[in-house]
């Protein structure tokens, strides 16, 4: 089953089906369950091949178990959250650090640096998570993917713009927990990204930025801000 095309589809909150050229579907940040911005109709964790997970609160991995059990594919994480995994009964995990790369269900695959926070409450306890992060995802016809997780706006933005070239930036906008528009505009230009998908976003009440801020601070530059609603797929 392979398509020529990327196709994007997102399911509220930080949650996306990637739908490689080449086939591959990357599910990032699973969370349908809880997350008020999922369609009723979308709760149930979707078949995928490789699983990306950027930290450890519960709305970035409230429905991971299910999601890598039923579909058994690859997931990729911090070291501490796929020890995490591990004890959940999840075996087919693939821990990596910031800085490193390996190739999973055939694409390349970065972990980078997010500024932010990462821990779950497990049983009453507040367990550590290791350090949050994002990931630049190479794809098979030469586009890549930076999926920023749940971050602050930070320098070294610049360098991973140098290093990888994305072409496409997955950004939280919402405020409070994350950037708002402001900061992710600021983002984009770091990145020299020509696309911006937002994030983060509209969730709840709190979650203030919305993609019009940022499309009016990006799009005289020349930044391309794809707008999704929860369950819409983008091509
Ligand atoms: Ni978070
Ligand atoms: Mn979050």
């Amino acid at each position: 089953m392979s398509s020529a095309r990327l196709r994007i589809r997102w399911y509220g909150h930080s949650t996306f089906l990637v739908h490689t050229p080449g086939g591959v579907r990357v599910l990032f940040d699973p969370w349908f369950t809880d997350n008020p911005a999922c369609p009723p109709g979308l709760k149930r964790p979707p078949a995928v091949d490789l699983i990306l997970v950027s930290h450890g609160h519960a709305d970035h991995i409230g429905d991971l178990v299910p999601a890598a059990r039923d579909s058994g594919a690859p997931v990729v994480g911090g070291f501490e959250l796929c020890d995490w995994l591990g004890r959940k009964g999840i075996a087919n995990v693939h821990a990596m650090n910031k800085g490193g790369s390996q190739t999973v269900a055939g694409l390349r695959v970065t972990m980078t640096d997010a500024r932010h926070s990462s821990g779950f409450t497990d049983n009453g306890q507040m367990i550590y998570m290791g350090e949050p992060a994002g990931y630049i995802v190479g794809l098979e016809n030469g586009l890549t993917l930076y999926y920023a997780g749940d971050t602050c706006l930070f320098g070294d933005m610049h360098l991973i713009g140098e290093m990888y070239r994305p072409d496409i930036a997955f950004l939280p906008i919402g405020d409070r927990f994350t950037m708002d528009p402001a900061a992710a505009a600021k983002a984009c230009e770091l990145l020299g990204v020509r696309q911006v998908v937002p994030m983060h976003w509209g969730t709840f009440p709190v979650l203030t930025g919305t993609p019009g801020a940022l499309r009016a601070l990006v799009e005289p530059k020349g930044v391309q801000v794809l707008e999704l609603k929860p369950g819409e797929t983008a091509e």
